[in-house]
């Protein structure tokens, strides 16, 4: 049988031609070479390296699940990102990743995020709004970014931690991870910042952080009470050869679990806040399915399930503007799928953006649409990731973004002197401010 070769369809110097504007926003530049190129780009680099970025639904379900094995996370986020952010969840693969994986899903298990929104979340969502001012145009983002912050947080640590303390972690974990996409995406400043003593401050920072993680846990260890919190999950669960979790470990899923937790759902929600700004009569829909609610007998938790549309708009949000834009993933041996053959050691980029823009499965994708999620979706909608390696905080997430979503309609009106936002799509995909102007419901 005839070996398929690696195809290069995309010249490797239009991507470098492009490299400043891409560190920016890559995602117009993807958008032109897949309609000029197709929908799987291959690049070869004059160093070597292989590159492959695909928006065909069947390669990427070919990747994140049918051969998920052959494939995993790339170097840059194992050891780069790895470098700052620890080594767990987001970043380890095979077995370490499969051990952790298990030892922390029931974190995730319903009755864990029921209990978690029917106590603390919506004091924790109420106190941060509370914060907005009002009367006034402001950058909703910060706010956004303070409440998910504090959101995840009370899920990993059952306790008041002092705000300074709070803020401080939070500045830190933001710093971090502008270094890193620096670091990414401008790699010929890399010696510079090393001679600089830049890295040296980054990593300085990091130590910061651990040492704060390291001690929540010994005030855990040294208190008698029990909390039930993802904490006490790490502290008292036992791998399946009964061994704990080591410290160091506890430290990194402790960050990851952050990091992964925090920013992604800022931005959908600073996102949000911009599409309903824009559509009032969404606003007006969601108002009358929340405010009867209020009147219920039900559970915090069971009136979040039931903001179908609520529900809606939050997915459309996700489709539309998907914070996780992009994932990424390194063959370990060569692989193929029909032609396209896939060589070992290949860097793979899967854009979750432009499978939820594609004209073929969306109606006017471009539209923000919150109806079309009122019916099952397509299964290229896939903000979350898919496979194994699906996010393990996705029902958190939802539950979170509706939470707000609840108060906010309930408390606030808001409208937008912005035509369209500015996108960047860094790590995450992000709005480069979203401004509002709010008042009293
Ligand atoms: C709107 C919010 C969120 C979005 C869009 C999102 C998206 C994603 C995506 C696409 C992945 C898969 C990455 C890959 O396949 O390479 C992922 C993984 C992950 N997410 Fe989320 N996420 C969100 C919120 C959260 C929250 C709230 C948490 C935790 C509290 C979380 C924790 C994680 C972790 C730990 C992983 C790694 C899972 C693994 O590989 O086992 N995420 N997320």
């Amino acid at each position: 049988m005839k070996k398929s070769s690696f195809q290069i369809n995309l010249p490797w110097w239009k991507v470098l031609q492009n490299s400043r504007a891409l560190a920016h926003n890559p995602i117009p530049f993807h958008r032109q070479w897949f309609q000029t190129y197709g929908n799987t780009l291959g690049i070869k680099f004059i160093n070597g390296a292989r590159v492959m970025l695909t928006r065909d639904p069947e390669v990427i379900m070919h990747v994140l699940r049918k051969n998920h094995r052959n494939y995993h996370k790339s170097d840059v986020t194992t050891y780069g990102l790895g470098e700052y952010i620890g080594y767990g969840l987001l970043t380890l693969n095979g077995q370490e990743w499969k051990k952790d994986r298990r030892l922390l899903q029931p974190g995730f298990y319903k009755k864990r995020i029921e209990h978690l929104y029917n106590t603390t979340i919506p004091k924790t969502v109420q106190k941060k709004l509370d914060e907005i001012p009002l009367d006034t145009t402001i950058d909703i983002k910060p706010y956004m970014n303070e409440l998910a912050f504090e959101v995840v947080t009370n899920a990993l640590f059952d306790i008041q931690i002092e705000a300074k303390v709070l803020s401080e972690i939070r500045i830190i974990i933001d710093e971090i991870q502008l270094f890193f996409v620096k670091e990414v995406r401008q790699p010929q400043w890399n010696l510079v910042r090393k001679l600089s003593g830049q890295k040296k401050q980054a990593l300085a920072l990091v130590a910061r952080i651990r040492e704060l993680m390291n001690g929540f846990i010994e005030a855990r260890i040294a208190s008698d009470s029990p909390h039930n919190d993802l904490l006490d999950l790490m502290l008292q669960s036992r791998y399946e050869d009964g061994s704990p979790m080591e410290r160091h470990r506890i430290i990194d899923e402790l960050i990851i679990l952050i990091v992964a937790g925090h920013e992604t759902t800022a931005n959908a929600l600073s996102f949000m806040i911009h599409y309903l700004a824009k559509n009032p009569e969404i606003v007006d829909q969601l108002h009358r399915e929340i405010q009867p609610l209020e009147a219920s007998d039900l559970s915090p938790y069971e009136q979040l399930s039931q903001i179908k549309y609520g529900q809606a708009v939050v997915q459309e949000t996700l489709r539309k503007c998907p914070p996780a834009w992009i994932v990424d993933r390194k063959a370990l041996t060569d692989d193929s799928i029909g032609d396209l053959h896939i060589p070992k050691n290949a860097l793979i980029g899967l854009s979750i953006y432009e499978l939820h823009h594609n004209p073929e499965f969306w109606e006017e994708p471009e539209l923000f649409k919150p109806e079309r999620f009122l019916s099952s979706p397509p299964p290229v909608y896939i903000p979350f990731g898919s496979g194994p390696r699906m996010c393990i905080g996705n029902h958190f997430a939802l539950f979170e973004m509706v939470e707000i979503l609840r108060q906010m309609v309930l408390r606030f009106r808001w409208e937008t002197p912005q035509e369209q936002l500015e996108e960047t799509a860094l790590i995450t995909l992000q709005p480069t401010s979203v401004k509002v102007y709010m008042t009293h419901a």
